[in-house]
């Protein structure tokens, strides 16, 4: 069986979800929102995507194992150059997997400018779980200006403490006013996912109990929460059943975690929500004030797989330490090890694929990036130390990871060893918030030859270089996996190139035009006077671009180039 889509990727203009500004959008077929795709286990996911815009594009597909089929991951540089401008190209996404997914951009933020929508893959046969409907939402958050001049401005030395643009506004379903119909006495089930840029939420329905039944896609035994707290790229599936009358309506909240925002303005409302509809001319229920729940009383570790595993083996142990740190292009910017990522000619698919031996050499995907070069059938632990003082959203693509370890501080791998052992059946996800000043411990099962994306799903940060590569068994690919053509047109098209190392060269040294960032200056100890000069160039800009926007206000119909 085929889910068949024939997408036309392209602007979609005076679109308004939020009621506040009208802009152009990212849509497909002339239309936005796009639709929630459905697809059931051992379909293929076929779609025919044409790129309408001006710039390359790709689609991800989150979560997907895409075992055998690396290359139709969709992350732009990575597992393929892009789809070029004009051109068409076709993902055949085979469905290994059940539950509440996303499709998204993965190509200059693009999904923050609206190229994203549910992806839900049902089981065969719904044995598992007994309800009577199933109710889908997305929660969003919203910026009034368009994703490329944000991002040029949060990665400019006018921005030196690196902070994130803050959205207009939060939506459920694309919209500030969804409206959910419910029957008294049915038991529903519900798909959270949360296709944020920045934005974390804290979910719950008033006046009802929710039982967790899924995480991430990974099913796990119920589990009763008052709310929960929801990050970008994260999805949830809950049960509930509806009173027993039509008394009253409530809402369903997406409350925003303004502590992910600096200074955010006054005129933002966190309080995003949607309401829970049994009767259209029933009253709101009136929850008393105080009563929103802590989302900090949910504990995911909690969380039980109904396919138990014991914590993998770990062969390979990898550490992250994330901070963040002015750089050499003047921009502040996430970072692995003081690393951050950067692109070549030639994406790791085909440097895997091409280089005979050579592929099991990290330095050939980039001696600048931090790559990790795994074997077949190993276990492999990362271990993530986020030194920034903001919380971030970890992904791995092409897996789910356990959860063996999480709390505050620096890990400790020697005191922690004992603990992971005693573990039984630890959750597992593919997004996992890393506390502020905290620590998690992944570990993942290396039986997908394929090459991997591993970065903070905050779309700033991503832009920013906090990421990494996993290329998991490349010898196995080159075995096993055979690359399409198309793969190699959409490359040449867009002028990269299509073997060897990350800039085409047939060894691990050669990379001409790439090199080393740097954190700046370099031996020079005094951040703080550094970002003191920033702000003060950043306000003496601040006058100048107010006078540059107003004469360029007087060039009418030019859009921003991209
Ligand atoms: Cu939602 Cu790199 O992905």
């Amino acid at each position: 069986m085929a889910a068949n889509l024939t997408w036309s990727i392209g602007w979609v203009d005076n679109i308004n979800p939020d009621g506040l500004a009208p802009r152009r959008v990212i849509g497909v077929n002339g239309k936005w929102p796009i639709d929630p795709i459905v697809a059931t286990l051992g379909d293929t996911l076929v779609i025919h995507a044409t790129n309408k815009l001006d710039v390359d594009t790709a689609l991800h597909a989150h979560g997907l194992y895409q075992n055998g089929t690396t290359y139709y991951d969709g992350a732009a540089g990575i597992t393929e150059c892009g789809i070029a401008p004009g051109s068409t190209f076709t993902y055949n996404i085979p469905i290994q997997q059940t539950g509440t997914y996303w499709l998204h951009g993965h190509r200059y933020g693009q999904y923050v400018d609206g190229l994203r929508t549910p992806l839900i893959l049902r089981p065969q046969n719904q044995t598992r779980l007994k309800f009577d409907d199933e109710i889908v939402l997305s929660l969003s958050d919203w910026y009034h200006q368009e994703h490329k001049p944000l991002n040029d401005f949060f990665l400019s030395i006018f921005n030196p403490t690196g902070k994130e643009p803050i959205p207009d506004s939060g939506l459920i379903n694309h919209s500030a006013n969804t409206v959910v119909k419910v029957q008294p006495n049915k038991t529903y089930l519900v798909r959270v996912v949360t296709m944020s840029a920045l934005a974390m939420f804290n979910f719950y329905i008033e006046g009802h109990d929710l039982t967790v039944v899924e995480v991430d896609g990974e099913d796990v035994e119920p589990f009763p929460a008052a709310s929960v707290p929801i990050a970008a790229a994260q999805r949830y599936a809950f049960l509930f059943t509806a009173k027993n009358t039509t008394d009253f309506n409530y809402r369903i909240h997406a409350d925003m975690d303004m502590s992910m925002f600096d200074s955010p303005p006054d005129t933002l409302n966190p309080f995003v929500n949607a309401t829970l509809q049994y009767s259209p001319t029933a009253p709101m229920f009136a929850a008393p004030a105080d009563q929103a729940p802590d989302p900090t009383a949910f504990d995911q570790t909690q969380l039980v797989p109904v396919t138990p595993i014991a914590p993998y083996s770990n062969d390979q142990s990898v550490r992250y330490d994330t901070v963040f740190q002015l750089f050499d292009d003047g921009a502040n910017h996430g970072t692995f090890n003081e690393t951050i990522y950067r692109f070549g000619d030639v994406p790791p698919v085909l440097t895997a694929m091409t280089m005979g031996n050579l592929a099991t050499d990290p330095r050939a995907y980039s001696p600048f990036n931090q790559v990790v070069v795994t074997e077949h059938l190993k276990g492999i632990e990362i271990i993530l130390n986020n030194m920034d003082a903001g919380k971030h959203p970890f992904h791995l693509h092409g897996h789910k990871f356990q959860v063996v370890a999480i709390g505050d501080g620096v890990y400790d791998p020697v005191a922690g060893a004992a603990n992971i052992t005693a573990l039984k059946n630890p959750m597992r996800r593919d997004t996992i918030v890393v506390p502020t000043q905290g620590y998690a411990v992944l570990r993942f099962y290396a039986d997908n030859p394929g090459v991997w994306f591993f970065h903070c799903h905050i779309e700033w940060h991503l832009e920013a270089g906090l990421a990494s590569l996993f290329v998991e068994a490349p010898l196995e690919m080159q075995k096993k996996i055979k690359v399409p053509n198309s793969i190699n047109e959409q490359c040449l098209l867009l002028g990269k190139k299509v073997s060897g190392n990350a800039m085409g060269y047939n060894d691990t040294t050669t990379f001409p035009g790439l090199s080393m960032s740097r954190v700046y200056p370099t031996g020079f100890g005094a951040k703080g006077i550094v970002a003191l000069i920033g702000c003060i160039i950043s306000a003496l800009v601040g006058l100048g671009t107010v006078v540059w926007y107003a004469r360029a206000d007087t060039t009418p119909g030019k859009p921003a180039s991209r």
